[in-house]
């Protein structure tokens, strides 16, 4: 029998630090470990966050490869995101990654966070059905940090269609829970009060941005302004009406993405749709991807929960393509925060 290809994964990019080990894409491992010292902040505090990384990584990566029940020994390759996301957290991940390759005789394989995102339709589970998209397929990317629609036409060949042009969904979300005083992150809070709220009690303004671009900062400010003139009138506004301002302000979110997104399937004929990154987890667009899909004939892709957020799974897919086709990378290798100068 031919040796399975294990690869180490190792994910630093925001708050989240991760190690997985997989064997031929079935996971064997997934270890992390969030920091909720950022809580206090309302916000990721990037120092907080490399020093966190710094704690985390050397027991996220031990564990992994305990609980995979491997030795460094029987790796083939590591695979680290290199970019983008926060510079400091990227460089713990790094530079750790870096010196395990020295030490450890492995390859390195540099990986795209949001091509991870992408690919975790294709981490495979024992004792799952394992369903994953068939090329080409469209992806929507919703996170913290990034919205787009990519054309996905193989394992390693994204084409971006579409992306917004200012602020991500994923902010748009923790901004409306700031202005509640919801906390962070606020995706999770608002998606919980917006189950007893009524999506229709209030509407906010629309982008009307050409096509299949987004745009977020609009909606963000029509939200402030509405908010503003109704706590004049009445200082408890939000106390009393916190469930509907949330239920209302998810859809018009939701909907923003539908629209460009029923427009990209339309465009390209493509009818395998996935979903992908933190906002991923959104109940609500979680539904609304299967009742359009249900409509329009599409098949729907959407991931586990615990493949929405930040983890080192996606990283060691990611990776492991890459190593099957030699795509290694070299000890000078240096991380990338912003996704526009990192297509790799
Ligand atoms: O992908 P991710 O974990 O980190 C980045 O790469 O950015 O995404 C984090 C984002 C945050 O903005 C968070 O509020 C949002 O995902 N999020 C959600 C939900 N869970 C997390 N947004 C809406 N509904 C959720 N259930
Ligand atoms: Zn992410």
């Amino acid at each position: 029998m031919p040796k399975k290809t294990i690869i180490l994964g190792i994910e630093s990019s925001c708050d989240d630090t991760s190690a997985a080990v997989l064997e031929d894409g079935y996971i064997l491992s997934n270890v992390m470990a969030s920091q909720d010292v950022h809580r206090q902040y309302g916000g990721v505090i990037p120092e907080l966050a490399s020093r966190a990384h710094q704690q985390n990584i050397v027991p996220c990566v031990s564990e992994a490869l305990r609980r995979a029940d491997m030795k460094m020994s029987d790796v083939d390759a590591i695979a680290f995101t290199r970019g983008p996301g926060l510079l400091g957290s990227l460089l713990v991940g790094t530079s750790f990654a870096k010196g395990l390759s020295i030490s450890s005789g492995k390859p390195l394989v540099e990986v795209n966070h949001l091509q991870g995102h992408i690919l975790s339709h294709f981490i495979k589970e024992y004792g799952k059905e394992n369903r994953s998209p068939s090329f080409p397929f469209l992806a929507l990317l919703v996170s913290g940090g990034h919205t787009q629609i990519v054309k996905v036409n193989d394992y390693l060949s994204f084409e971006l269609l579409g992306h917004t042009i200012d602020d991500a969904v994923g902010e748009a979300f923790d901004k409306c829970a700031k202005l509640l005083g919801l906390g962070y992150p606020g995706g999770p809070v608002i998606d919980k009060l917006a189950k007893e709220g009524n999506p229709d009690a209030m509407r906010f303004a629309k982008p009307n941005i050409p096509g299949l671009d987004y745009s977020f900062s609009g909606i963000k400010t029509s939200l402030l302004y509405y908010l503003r003139a109704e706590l004049e009138k009445d200082p408890d506004f939000i106390e009393k009406n916190k469930a509907d301002i949330c239920a209302s302000f998810m859809k018009d979110l939701i909907d923003i993405l539908m629209k460009k997104l029923i427009l990209a399937a339309k465009q390209t004929g493509i009818r395998q749709i996935a979903i992908g990154g933190g906002v991923s987890a959104n109940s609500a667009l979680r539904k609304r991807i299967v009742e359009e899909g249900e409509k329009r004939g599409w098949e729907t892709f959407i991931p586990e929960i615990k493949f929405t957020t930040d983890n080192a799974a996606m990283i060691a897919i990611v990776g492991h393509y890459k190593y099957l086709q030699g795509l290694t990378s070299s000890l000078d290798v240096a991380p990338i925060s912003r996704a526009a100068e990192y297509n790799g």
